[in-house]
C-alpha cells in the first residue's frame, strides 16, 4: 500500500513527528512519501519569527502539490496549532484542492491527522478534529490514534498524544521537542492508518 505524510512545520516540531510516522508507515510496508506542506509566510518574517533556520533543516524535502493527494491510499497529515485551528499554509493547500474534490480522487481513502502546540491544552484536539471536517468533505475515511497505543495512558511526564492523533508538545519558546512517546504515537497512528489502507486496497 502507498501512505504518504503532508507535515506543515514552523520550528520543526511536526517535522520530526512527521518522520516517526514515515517510520511507522514503513513498518506497515507502505511505500512512503515524506511531503511538506508549501510555506506562505514570505523570507523577511520567517526570519524575524526566529523560524527561518530551523525550516532548513528540511527544506530539501519534496513540495507537496495537491496532485500529491490523488497517489496514496492512506494519508498522514501533520497539523500544528494555530489558535485552535490548522495554519494557513494548510488551509491554503486545502482551498488550491477544488480540482481534486470535484473529482472525487479522495473518496474512500484513510486519513488520520496529528498536531502540536506550544502550550499542554493549547488547541491540539480541537485542531485535529476541525481538520477532520475538511478531510470528511474530501471523502476521506478518519482514522484517529486508538488506545492499543499503550502510551496513551503515561501521566508521570508532560506529553501529548490524544485518541483523535498523535501530538506533541513544543513549549510557549518551542525548545521542547517530541520525546520518545510522541514520536511513537506518531509511529504507531501511521501504522495503523496504513494498515487498514491494505485492507482496503490490497
Ligand atoms: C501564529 C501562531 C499561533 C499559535 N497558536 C497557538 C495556540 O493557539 N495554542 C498553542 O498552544 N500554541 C500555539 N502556537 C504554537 C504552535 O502551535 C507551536 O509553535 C507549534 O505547534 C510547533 O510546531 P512546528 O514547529 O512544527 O510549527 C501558535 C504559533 C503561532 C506561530
Amino acid at each position: 500500500m502507498k501512505t504518504a505524510i503532508f507535515f506543515y512545520s514552523t520550528y520543526g516540531h511536526m517535522y520530526k513527528m512527521a518522520q516517526a510516522a514515515a517510520e511507522g508507515a514503513a513498518r506497515a510496508g507502505a511505500e512512503v512519501r515524506l511531503l511538506r506542506i508549501p510555506e506562505v509566510i514570505p523570507e523577511e518574517t520567517l526570519k524575524q519569527m526566529g523560524a527561518y533556520e530551523a525550516q532548513q533543516a528540511f527544506a530539501d524535502l519534496p513540495l507537496a502539490t495537491v496532485d500529491d493527494l490523488r497517489w496514496p491510499d492512506a494519508a498522514v497529515f501533520g497539523v500544528p496549532t494555530r489558535y485552535g485551528n490548522m495554519p494557513g499554509q494548510f488551509r491554503n493547500f486545502f482551498d488550491r484542492a477544488g480540482k481534486i474534490w470535484t473529482d472525487g480522487a479522495t473518496i474512500g481513502k484513510v486519513a488520520t491527522v496529528m498536531s502540536s502546540s506550544g502550550t499542554q491544552h493549547g488547541g491540539q484536539e480541537t485542531t485535529i478534529l476541525t481538520t477532520q471536517i475538511t478531510l470528511m468533505h474530501l471523502g476521506y475515511v478518519i482514522v484517529g490514534l486508538p488506545y492499543s497505543y499503550q502510551g496513551h495512558s503515561k501521566i508521570d511526564a508532560v506529553s501529548g498524544v490524544t485518541p483523535y492523533g498523535a501530538s506533541t508538545i513544543a513549549g510557549t519558546d518551542g525548545s521542547r521537542m517530541p520525546d520518545e512517546n510522541e514520536l511513537e504515537a506518531a509511529r504507531f497512528q501511521a501504522e495503523h492508518a496504513s494498515r487498514i489502507a491494505g485492507k482496503l486496497f490490497d
